[in-house]
């Protein structure tokens, strides 16, 4: 079978994987970031079977899996060597080409990176650019869900790759997600996510700053709620924010404030680089900006309530 990339990943490359029990296909992946995401996904793909090393900076967040029988490697390289599939769930694109630096020569020829984490339409490219050059598959494979999702298992993934490649790739999805969709070319991916993002940054500030002035005229954030429950205006993913704000239950985060300010500010690059003016997307990462100049950086992103004031 031929695949499109390198040439030297043409000659060594050999379907990955092998038949486990119930003749399942388990694979070697290694693990780059144990973060909330990271973490989550690395415990499915152990339950899927699959052999997992993992690596995270703060060697505290990768330890505790070895309990669920991963191995936690010191450096991105060990966790990477033998891979079938590398997953990277980082940051920002610029921790992904920092570790993939120091990974990527352990990885064998041939292996597929499955490249996670939300990064710039620009990183893409130029992760993509990094695959091609050490000889690795590459899926853009951004994840839409949070942190119950992923340790249900349960998340959907965005993935662009190339097509011959999907079948050796889909026992991956298939342990940490529901439902894959499946798009052609690296970049398509991420723009769906950073789209489908947008729409996410926006929800979660206008639940806030609604649940912010109702307190600040006096009224009760009930009362709005049935105002429109059940109607075209009514939101579980509101009502889930505001639950969490007003029950004080923002840590921990299912997805951070600064996290989110990040995923904000590549957003609205992506919108300026393509003639788009995102007024909500700026106005939305100066508010995560301010929740985290306040104290609420490591809080879930429905904390850009307390940017609705100055204290
Ligand atoms: N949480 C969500 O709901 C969600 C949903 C979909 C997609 N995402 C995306 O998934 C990615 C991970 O999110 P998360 O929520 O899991 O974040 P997280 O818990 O903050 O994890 C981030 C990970 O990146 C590592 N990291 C940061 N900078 C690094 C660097 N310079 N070098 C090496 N490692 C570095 C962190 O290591 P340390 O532990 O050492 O800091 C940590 O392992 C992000 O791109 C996010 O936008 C998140």
């Amino acid at each position: 079978m031929r695949r499109s990339r390198g040439r030297h990943a043409e000659e060594s490359w050999q379907r990955p994987g092998r038949r486990g029990r119930m003749g399942r296909m388990t694979l070697t992946v290694g693990v780059l970031g144990t973060g909330i995401m990271g973490a989550a996904m690395a415990r499915n793909l152990l339950k899927a079977g699959h052999t997992v090393r993992v690596w995270n900076r703060s060697q505290d967040k990768a330890a505790p899996l070895a309990a669920d029988g991963a191995e936690v490697a010191a450096t991105p390289a060990d966790a990477v060597k033998d891979a079938d599939v590398v997953l990277t769930m980082l940051y920002d694109g610029g921790a992904v080409r920092e570790v993939m630096a120091s990974a990527a020569g352990a990885v064998p020829n041939g292996a597929i990176w499955v490249q996670s984490t939300t990064v710039s339409l620009e990183d893409v490219d130029r992760l993509a650019e990094q695959a091609e050059e050490r000889g690795l598959v590459f899926f853009d494979a951004p994840v839409l869900g949070t942190r119950q999702p992923a340790e249900a298992g349960q998340l959907t993934v965005l993935a662009a790759g190339p097509a011959d490649s999907r079948e050796a790739v889909t026992p991956v999805f298939e342990a940490v997600g529901a439902r894959t969709v499946w798009l052609d070319q690296p970049g398509e991916a991420t723009r769906l996510k950073l789209v489908a993002n947008s729409w996410v940054l926006a929800l979660t500030h206008a639940g806030a700053e609604t649940l912010s002035l109702a307190e600040a005229l006096g009224v009760d954030p009930d009362k709005f709620l049935q105002l429109i429950e059940g109607g075209p205006l009514d939101n579980g993913y509101l009502r889930t924010k505001l639950g969490l704000t007003r029950g004080d239950k923002l840590s921990p985060a299912s997805f951070a404030v600064n996290t989110a300010e990040k995923d904000a500010r590549l957003i609205a690059e992506a919108g300026r680089s393509h003639g788009v003016r995102l007024d909500l997307v700026e106005a939305g990462a100066e508010r995560f900006r301010r929740a985290t100049e306040q104290g609420h950086g490591d809080k879930d992103m429905a904390a850009t309530y307390y940017a609705s004031f100055d204290k």
